[in-house]
């Protein structure tokens, strides 16, 4: 078997961290049994470009449950977990791709060793992937039944592609299931993000001016619980709907321009490029701390920081520090890519469970009517959406009421008024 780790010998630590990971994805583990009888995936080849974490180690152990011929490289170059990586080739005889750190040429140079492989289902976050086959692969779009995106980014880079009539084979975008954004995206970045600052600056979070770029759901999550740890929160938007939303979720809205000169910290979730640029360097205090937690690693204008900067040095592990030519020191956090995945371990076990249930169904879905699937970019089917949320429920033992005859009648009639 082929693979690209970075120690064999860190199996024995990813293993373990692997099991206690999926005692909080029961959810995972059900649909992972039910795989194992049923097979629906038998033969099939699945190509993931996810991060490789614990959880997503847990959903590769489904996939193959399921009967998939899986294979996983990187979604990010800075997000593996080493330890994983090593267990599930060591462990599990499944090919992986990844290695903490790896350069750009390293990364895609894995994402093209899975293509090379001809996938019959892709899984992306970010959708990398998928765009490797339509600009440098499409002679393997034919033999590809469907592909699934996880995030934000990934789905409007699909719908980019959708529109421009370019989309080559049909995509589920399970990031906007309600049980994936309205968790994984909430809960899962607002803790996870959290996670990264502190583990990599130790900051005390009471007290501190923070600042949050976007206010999509992992800018809502974070800056809740930045709120929760007693930080003063302010959110910069460019939507007149978010921000609004921002102001009646009581924080301060101002404009980036103001925000960078009061902030302690800085942290960008918008999927856009250029977010904070030169002109905001500029104006930040000494010893402001930037963080990114968007996909991708665009959102801070690092050759303008380094532009703006006499020297730079890495003070912690994940901490560059930039000594600016104004005098004053700025920090910048995990090389300024996902600081929830490259400073900690990214979003908990117990939220991922419902992304990767949502992620086994759809491979599942795709499996299943391909033939009935068009070059399209699909939501999860609804019925998927509430049945990972029905799931999540019972494991958690909390169960809900249901609709009497009487009430459900009432919400199909319209002649019922005053
Ligand atoms: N994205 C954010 N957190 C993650 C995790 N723990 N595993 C995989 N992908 C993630």
């Amino acid at each position: 078997m082929k693979y690209d780790i970075k120690d064999a010998k860190l199996a024995n630590k990813g293993k373990l961290r692997m099991e206690w990971a999926m005692e909080y994805m029961p959810v995972l583990k059900m649909i992972m049994n039910r795989f194992k009888k049923e097979k629906p995936l038998k033969g099939t080849r699945v190509a993931c470009c996810l991060h490789v974490t614990t959880e997503t180690a847990n959903l590769m152990l489904a996939l193959k449950a399921g009967g998939a011929n899986v294979t996983l490289c990187a979604s990010n170059p800075l997000s593996t977990q080493d330890d994983v990586a090593a267990s599930l080739v060591k462990d599990y005889n499944i090919p992986v791709y990844a290695i903490k750190g790896e350069n750009e040429k390293t990364y895609y140079q894995h994402i093209n060793k899975l293509l090379d492989l001809k996938p019959q289902i892709t899984m992306d976050d970010g959708a990398d992937l998928v765009s490797a086959i339509h600009m440098k692969r499409r002679d393997l779009a034919a033999g590809v039944l469907g592909g699934s995106e996880e995030t934000t980014t990934g789905v409007i880079r699909l719908r980019s592609l959708e529109k421009s009539g370019k989309l080559l084979f049909p995509m589920i975008a399970v990031n906007d299931a309600d049980t994936k954004h309205l968790f994984d995206n909430r809960y899962g970045t607002g803790q996870s993000t959290i996670d990264g600052i502190l583990r990599a600056t130790n900051i005390l979070m009471a007290g501190s001016k923070f600042v949050v770029c976007g206010y999509g759901w992992c800018g809502r999550g974070v800056a809740m619980r930045a709120r929760g740890m007693g930080a003063i929160v302010y959110i910069c938007e460019t939507d007149p709907l978010r921000g609004l939303e921002a102001v009646m979720d009581g924080y301060e809205v101002l404009p980036i321009k103001e925000a960078a000169k009061i902030a302690d910290v800085i942290v960008t979730l918008t999927g856009d490029t250029g977010v904070i640029r030169g002109e905001h360097f500029k104006l930040m205090k000494n010893g402001a701390i930037i963080a990114n937690s968007g996909h991708f690693n665009v959102e801070i204008d690092i050759p303008a920081l380094e532009q703006l900067s006499s020297k730079k040095r890495r003070i912690r592990e994940f901490v560059d520090e930039y000594a600016l030519k104004n005098g004053k020191k700025i920090y910048l956090l995990g090389e300024g890519r996902l600081v929830n995945l490259a400073a900690a371990e990214g979003h908990p076990a117990s939220v991922m469970d419902m992304s990767f249930a949502d992620q086994a169904l759809s491979a599942e879905f795709v499996k299943k009517n391909a033939s009935d699937l068009r070059k399209k970019v699909y939501d999860v089917p609804k019925e998927i959406d509430k049945e990972v949320a029905r799931l999540k429920l019972k494991t958690m033992g909390i169960r809900i009421d249901t609709l009497t005859e009487e009430q459900k009648k009432y919400l199909e009639s319209w002649e019922i008024g005053t």
